[in-house]
């Protein structure tokens, strides 16, 4: 039996990929193993997304060739995968010349194939340097696809044996929108979705194994235009009425939305299907229209405020949740001042915010106007006190109300006490049965901290 220790790093997208490449490797016998230094194959999904989040994964191959080289005797096949693969390409050989296999997201069916010859090809090298006594190494060819072909890849990979009740489910793959700071059109290409039957066979067996809440994937999930089953055009809100369909299926929420994208019909589909958790995952990234428009998103402020209140209007449970990139070129204090006043009128939920970080080979990192790196660091302390505060109100607001928990786990500090999240996400603890993990409850919350709810059973 072969072990591979897979390391994920980045978005949603990139967990699903992993779940789907630990189904495919096991069809090859390849099984997936916790600890690192015992491992026949490492693999390390990659994302690009930041300059922090590149660098960590050139560290991460320096440390973990450093403790296999203490480990002496043993030395693993590294593969890297993803959108690191993808931008880095032939680069990722030259700086780690251990590394045999670079692969782009679109071409993970191709891992086995891959992962195989590289491991044949180490016995020929181990034989050799027993035989060979000057000890003269020869080292493992590099292999390398980092071409995208879309949807190729969801014919080959295995559905995961998931048995967890919350479960993903990847709809649409890359983006056209070209943000000027965003290296994923170039990491995950062109958009493209998947048919709908692809999607429904998913989720039926999804269902089957026990799955209670759907999670639909896309860069810009608002586009899916999967084909139906008479070969005509879907949308996000078709499918989702379909899978709503599913008996065990009770909740169901996508991610991520554009705002300029986001339907009428999603609208309306937010006020007439109870499945469907009201929380909207709208990225703003900024709350200047000039800011907005060097950034190439395709909406003003006004228009983002239009789409929240219409969003509350058609469902007053609604709550958004976003992402912030603050210190954009030329971004002035005025401009950051129109972000924090954004967060003021919407009052989000629950937030990412980030320095703008210069990515290779983007538009925006070719601007004049670059914003010093304490003046985004001010910022971004600024912005996330704001952010606190409204994710706070509403915390505190949730007390007194009675809410819908899928329980997932059994609290590891507190004993006797069960774990699970709400419509909005946010993590529920209540002192229960712990037969009761994989169900859905009604629960009364009793009191709210920033990290979580507390409450009972009703
Ligand atoms: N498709 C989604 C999210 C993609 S990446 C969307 O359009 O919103 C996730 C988040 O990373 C983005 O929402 C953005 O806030 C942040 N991000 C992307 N590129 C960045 C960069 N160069 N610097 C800082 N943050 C960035
Ligand atoms: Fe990147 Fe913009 Fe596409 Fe989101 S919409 S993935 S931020 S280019
Ligand atoms: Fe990162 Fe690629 Fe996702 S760059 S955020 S892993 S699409």
């Amino acid at each position: 039996m072969v072990l591979f220790h897979l390391k994920t790093f980045g978005c949603q997208m990139n967990v699903y990929d992993s779940s789907r490449i630990v189904g495919l490797l096991a069809e090859h016998n390849m099984e997936p193993t916790e600890d690192e230094t015992n491992a026949d194959i490492i693999i390390l999904n990659t994302c690009y997304i930041r300059e922090k989040a590149s660098a960590k994964i050139f560290s991460e191959l320096g440390r973990l060739n450093k403790l296999y080289l203490r480990l002496k005797g043993k030395s693993p096949v590294f593969a890297v995968i993803g959108c690191v693969a993808k931008a880095e390409g032939e680069n990722i050989f030259k700086r780690a010349p251990f590394v045999s296999i670079v692969l782009s997201s679109q071409k993970y069916h191709l891992l086995p194939e891959l992962l195989k010859k590289a491991l044949a090809e180490k016995e020929i090298i181990a034989k050799e340097n027993v035989d060979n006594k000057k000890g003269k190494k020869t080292k493992l060819s590099h292999l390398i696809n980092t071409e995208l072909s879309g949807l190729e890849k969801f014919a080959c990979l295995p559905v995961t044996k998931n048995t967890e009740k919350i479960a993903f489910v990847q709809v649409q793959e890359g983006c056209d929108k070209f943000c000027t700071y965003c290296v994923v059109p170039n990491t995950r290409g062109r958009e493209i979705s998947r048919t709908e039957k692809d999607v429904l066979e998913e989720v039926n067996n999804l269902q089957k194994l026990g799955a209670v809440e759907i999670n639909l994937l896309g860069q810009n999930v608002d586009c899916y235009n999967g084909l139906d089953e008479n070969g005509e055009k879907s949308s996000l809100a078709k499918l989702i009425k379909k899978i709503a369909k599913f008996e065990n299926v009770k909740r169901i929420r996508y991610t991520t939305s554009y705002p300029s994208e986001f339907s009428d019909e999603m609208i309306e589909l937010h006020a007439t299907e109870p499945k469907l958790m009201p929380l909207v995952y709208l990225p703003i990234q900024a709350g200047s229209n000039e800011v907005l428009h060097k950034m190439n998103r395709r909406y003003t402020k006004e228009q983002y405020l239009e789409l929240a209140s219409k969003l509350k209007n058609a469902n007053p449970n609604i709550q958004i949740s976003s992402d912030f990139i603050v210190g954009f070129p030329n971004e002035t204090e005025e401009d950051f001042e129109q972000t924090l006043d954004i967060v003021r009128k919407v009052k989000f939920i629950q937030c990412y915010a980030f320095k703008y970080s210069p990515r290779p080979n983007t538009v925006a990192a070719k601007m004049d106007g670059q914003i010093d790196l304490k003046i985004k660091s001010d910022r971004l302390k600024r912005l996330q006190t704001e952010l606190r505060k409204s994710q706070d109100a509403f915390n505190k607001s949730c007390i007194g109300k009675v809410m819908s928990v899928l329980f997932t786990d059994i609290s590891k500090v507190d004993d006797g006490y069960i774990i699970g999240k709400n419509e909005y996400l946010q993590p529920v603890i209540v002192k229960a049965d712990t037969k009761l993990v994989g169900t859905i409850q009604n629960i009364k919350i009793e009191s709210a901290s920033y990290a979580n709810l507390k409450g009972k059973i009703i």
